[in-house]
């Protein structure tokens, strides 16, 4: 390979591997974000329904190492061309999170470059900021996906405060346990969606939980059962999903969707409302659902606010978001080769 362009601004190697995708970014001191590779593993959880944590980190094992490699190549960069090298190490599946901080580690030691701790949720809301191209904090922060369903005051991208979070599912979660429900496909959001598009939202009044609470919760365990109760009766009996009517199935997951998606602008809305801000970034897979991302456009209009989605492949997991390590680094957050990985969240605040 010829050497490659050596540019003026830092260059920084980020590694996420804290659920089922193997993702390795190369990010300068702009936020530029010079390659972004993400090796997806749903097509080895799909017999599943869901991500299995040990099947996870061995495919990341295997895939590690050529997702950094390829992320390197895209960027036209060369290991020693690295300033620092940055790991996403909370939350997540321990044994997950622990294959990426292996990598970083080793690679931070032989290159002699500081190591940068990040936290998932830090970097799903920081791909707003990525998008935005500027400063966007203080804002609301939700960040919505499989394992998340959280609301933050964003005092700025490494001082989050938070407002409220599920009491039992995360939204994503519904998402897929309801798509098992009607026989639809693994990962649930995009195949409710896909199946929505024919059906009518209003068909089935499903609840919308804690709509007229101020708590800044969420909880869509009801929700569930409604869907449960709808398909399979009271007490639920022993049905074949795939035989669902189509029609049904689309009036179902329109209906679904719209609950869910209800809930999030409206406690959304509330939020920004309780804290006086102007805008709300939005991060997390669900975030890719095309009805949410409608309605949140419709809450900016009314409620004149600014709200600021990233584009879909920055909305599920990925380790470009991960630039938010530079803000860390800024800061002489650096770690030590102490560093260790934490299932859930440790709070700062
Ligand atoms: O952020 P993410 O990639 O991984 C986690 O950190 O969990 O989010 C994955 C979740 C899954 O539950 C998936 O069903 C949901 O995001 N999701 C969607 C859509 N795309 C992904 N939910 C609703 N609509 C979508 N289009
Ligand atoms: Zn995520």
């Amino acid at each position: 390979m010829p050497p490659a362009p050596i540019s003026a601004s830092r260059k920084l190697l980020a590694i996420e591997s804290s659920c089922d995708e193997t993702a390795a970014a190369v990010i300068d001191e702009r936020l530029c974000v010079l390659s972004s590779v993400v090796a997806s593993q749903t097509a080895l959880h799909v017999r599943f329904g869901g991500v299995v944590p040990e099947v996870a980190s061995r495919a990341h094992v295997e895939r590690i190492l050529p997702v950094i490699d390829e992320a390197l190549r895209q960027a036209v960069v060369r290991l020693e061309d690295l300033s620092a090298v940055a790991v996403v190490t909370q939350p997540g599946l321990v044994g997950s999170l622990l294959v990426g901080l292996t990598a970083a580690k080793t690679l931070a030691l032989v290159l002699d470059v500081p190591l940068v701790a990040v936290n998932h949720i830090e970097a799903h809301l920081f791909a707003c900021r990525m998008h935005a191209g500027r400063d966007l904090f203080p804002a609301i922060g939700l960040v919505v996906s499989g394992g998340h369903t959280s609301l933050y005051d964003c005092h700025d991208p490494l001082d989050f405060e938070l407002l409220g979070t599920t009491i039992d599912d995360a939204a994503g979660e519904a998402f897929d346990k309801a798509a098992a429900m009607l026989g639809l496909g693994y990962p649930g959001g995009p195949s409710i969606e896909v199946a929505a598009r024919g059906g009518n939202p209003a068909a089935y009044r499903f609840p919308r939980s804690f709509l007229r609470d101020a708590r800044l919760e969420f909880s869509f365990s009801g929700l569930k059962t409604s869907l449960l109760y709808e398909v399979a009766g009271i007490p639920p009996a022993a049905y074949e999903p795939q035989s669902l009517p189509t029609s049904r199935v689309a009036d179902l997951a329109a209906s679904f969707q719209e609950a869910v998606v209800d809930v999030l602008v409206a406690k959304c809305r509330q939020a920004l409302a309780a804290r006086r801000r102007q805008v709300l970034c939005v991060g997390g897979g669900v975030a890719a659902n095309t009805r949410f991302r409608q309605k949140l456009q419709e809450l900016a209009d009314n409620a004149k606010v600014e709200v600021v989605v990233p584009p879909l492949e920055w909305c599920t997991d990925n380790a470009a978001m991960s630039a938010v390590a530079w803000e860390s680094f800024h800061r002489g957050r650096v770690a030590d080769d102490a560093l260790d990985v934490t299932a859930g969240l440790i709070r700062r605040r």
